[in-house]
């Protein structure tokens, strides 16, 4: 018996320390001490001995019992403390590290250019005006004295939906929708979309311009210079210079091309430039008496500017873009850059 109980200890004690969870654990102590366990049928059988033989191995069978129930309790805790100890480590949360910052969108270039030339010109009083894609031939060329023979005309190669209704190629004819309702003074600037059939390096077949009118009383050549600087050198730098060249717009006399030095190259020449240190930026010019004859305007009373500017132009210029195309494919790898 003594062999027996000497070899249930062994035993006891080795499964215990084995045990790798309480639930196991559980299940060692119902099958050791539980009501139907081996020492307790070994404890039950004690009543049957000889009083000798049931002291002396009644005392061993509770010494036994007792040195079970205490490893039970200290693995039962043991597998505790590693419990949470396991937990400390997989399921820490450290909150004093810096994460990665959180990604967040931006404006197109085109769209943070154009809302910088509102606000430019906000800050000179003039308000921001707007006019349909698809326009009428008569808005976009015939009020803008460009009758439907002009050769003019052959140098905005147009979309055409039916003879009447086209995709406008210029922001020009929202000076004619402006003029026929609102009277003099006139300042307003009409940034948009437009619309050409063209496409290469420089040219997309949708793409930017913002129209600029003024009419009052008294204005002259000299306000159209000085706006011209003033938007050229807000934008690209107050170092950039302008300068003026003559040329021909049906809807305006005398007509002008306005010229920006390069701000790629300083005016040096480069690449961008065509080695000639300056980029056209814009068609100008006093408003047509004819035109504005055609929106109930006198011309003996008034007198206006106008001018037209490339947009991608000059978020080009402001963020040193070569290819045009680039700006409408949509790839977020080159757009994610500005
Ligand atoms: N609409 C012209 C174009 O797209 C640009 C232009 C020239 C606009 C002279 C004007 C102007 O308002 O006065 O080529």
């Amino acid at each position: 018996m003594q062999e027996a109980l000497q070899m249930l200890a062994a035993q006891a004690k080795a499964a215990i320390a084995s045990a790798d969870s309480s639930a196991v654990l559980e299940q060692l102590r119902v099958s050791y001490l539980g009501k139907k366990g081996e020492l307790t049928a070994i404890l039950r059988g004690l009543k049957d001995l000889a009083p000798e033989a049931r002291a002396q191995f009644g005392a061993l069978s509770n010494q036994v019992k007792q040195d079970i129930e205490a490893q039970i309790v200290g693995k039962s805790s043991a597998l505790e403390e590693s419990k949470y100890s396991k937990l400390a480590t997989t399921e820490a949360l450290d909150v004093t590290k810096t994460l990665p910052a959180a990604k967040s969108g931006h404006l197109h270039p085109i769209t943070q250019t154009w809302m910088l030339i509102e606000d430019i010109f906000n800050r000179i009083g003039f308000e921001v005006a707007s006019g349909p894609e698809v326009e009428w031939d008569k808005f976009n060329f015939e009020l803008l004295n460009m009758p439907k023979d002009h050769p003019a005309r052959d140098t905005q190669d147009t979309f055409y939906v039916s003879d009447e209704i086209l995709l406008r190629t210029q922001t020009s004819p929202v000076q004619i929708r402006w003029m026929q309702n609102h009277q003099p003074p006139v300042r307003i600037i009409a940034p948009g979309r437009v619309f050409r059939r063209d496409y290469d390096l420089t040219h997309t077949p949708m793409f930017h311009q913002f129209e600029g009118l003024v009419v009052d009383k008294g204005i002259t050549i000299q306000d159209l210079k000085g706006t011209c600087i003033y938007a050229m050198q807000s934008l690209l730098g107050s170092s950039t210079k302008v300068r003026f060249r003559p040329h021909n717009f049906p809807f305006t006399e005398p007509s002008l091309e306005v010229d920006a030095s390069c701000n790629i190259c300083q005016g040096k020449g480069c690449r961008t430039c065509k080695h000639q240190g300056w980029l056209e930026m814009a068609g100008a010019g006093m408003v047509h008496p004819q035109v504005l004859r055609n929106v109930g305007y006198d011309p003996e009373q008034v007198s206006g500017f106008a001018f037209g500017f490339g947009i991608d132009r000059i978020a080009m210029m402001r963020f040193g873009i070569s290819d045009l195309r680039l700006l409408f494919e949509g790839d977020m790898r080159f757009l994610q850059q500005f």
